[in-house]
Order: structure tokens, then sequence, then C-alpha cells
């Protein structure tokens, strides 16, 4: 299981890079205005400025709609880095984006996913990465969990080589149910990474054995 963290905000990406078990970034058009990065060529230092930090792949996502758009942003983005994964929406001009830009051997990932038929027509664009939404299709009462898992099934089923990029993910327990459906990567807040190291018998263990060696050494 990959992690990538979700952010645009350099203080937490290198921090996720310090604790040593970061693979890789996401972005998306939201991320970057929460960090006040506005202007294209500025959007663009910013991406070359994520890839300097991490080892791992980072997602730039495309702000065209149209086909054309798509493909242009695409490749200008897959240019600025060899890291960079341009990432699509899963319209029907996305999935053609997709087939195009894989056909150019660029990386992508197919944003946006709700459904295993999304994912399909993805996969058989040839994604690298699709990204199911887990959080937001918890909020309307839909089990996003289980999406992971039919796609996980299918693309097994199936022999696809596109990863399964768990998006959307709010919290610590996601994680772990992710890991049990079958995800190739989550892609997560900070918080939601560190929750990992939480369990109250680790600090009172910790405390016990200090505790002890204080006894015999101080
Ligand atoms: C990442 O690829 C997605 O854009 C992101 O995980 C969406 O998360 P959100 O639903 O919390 O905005």
């Amino acid at each position: 299981m990959k992690f990538f963290i979700d952010t645009a905000n350099l203080d937490q990406i290198k921090e996720a890079q310090d604790l040593g078990v970061l693979d890789g970034v996401t972005t998306n058009p939201s991320l970057m205005a929460k960090e006040g990065i506005k202007g294209a060529e500025n959007i663009k230092q910013h991406y070359i400025d994520i890839c300097n930090i991490v080892d791992g792949d980072v997602s730039a996502e495309v702000i065209a709609t149209d086909y054309e758009g798509m493909i242009m942003e695409g490749e200008e983005l897959a240019a600025l880095h060899p890291q960079i994964v341009v990432k699509v929406p899963c319209t029907k001009a996305g999935i053609k984006a997709v087939k195009y830009l894989s056909s150019k051997n660029i990386r992508t990932n197919c944003t946006l996913i709700f459904s295993s038929g999304q994912a399909l027509l993805a996969a058989k664009a040839g994604a690298t990465y699709v990204s199911p939404f887990v959080g937001r299709l918890d909020d309307i009462g839909t089990d996003g969990v289980d999406l992971i898992a039919q796609i996980a099934d299918m693309f097994n089923y199936y022999s696809f080589e596109t990863e399964v990029l768990a998006a959307s993910i709010r919290h610590t327990m996601h994680i772990l149910q992710c890991v049990e459906a079958g995800a190739d990567v989550a892609t997560c807040p900070l918080s939601a990474i560190t929750g990992l190291l939480n369990h109250p018998l680790t600090d009172k263990g910790l405390e016990q054995f200090l505790a002890d060696y204080n006894k015999l050494n101080s």
C-alpha cells in the first residue's frame, strides 16, 4: 500500500517526506487555491517545488474541460517534471484525453470517480491511476470503501495495470478500510497518516519503560 499526501501545502509535504513513508502527492485546483497559488506560472512553479521535495508521483490536475484543452494542458504539465502525473476528470473528454496521453507515455490519474463503470472506462483508456472518492460517497450515505473493493476486484480479475488510488480519505479508519478493500494507494491528509501511530498502550508502555529505567539510573 502506497501513501500519497493529499495537499499542496509545502510544509505538510516536507513533514510527511521526513517521516520516510511518503510515496507521492496529489493536488487538485481546490487544494492549490487553499494555498493561495494563482496564475499559470506560479502554479507550474509550485508543482516543480513539490516534485523537488518528494521522491514519488505528483498529480497535477488540468483545468480545461474540452479534449483539445486537456491534452494541451496535460502535455505542458507532464513536461514540467518527470514525476508529474496528469490528473484528468472522468468525463467523455477526459477519457479521450487519458487515452491520448497514455499513448504518448504520459502518466495519468483519472479523478472524480464515483462508480465502477467510470473506473472501467478509465482503465481501458490506459490510466495509470483511478481516483475513487471515498469520503464524498460517504457524505451522501453511500459506502465509499465498498467502491474501492469493487474496483480492486474488477482490476484484479481482468489484470488491469491501472492502480486504485483511494482519494477523499478523511481519517485514519478510512486508510485501514482501504487496505482491506485492496487499494494500491491511499491519498490522505497528514493527520490521517500520523493517526496510524496512535495507540494508548504504546504511550503507556513507553512511560513504564522510562520510569523503570529512571528508577535504577537516576
Ligand atoms: C485527490 O486526488 C482528491 O482530489 C481529493 O482526495 C478530494 O478530497 P476531498 O473530497 O476531501 O475534497
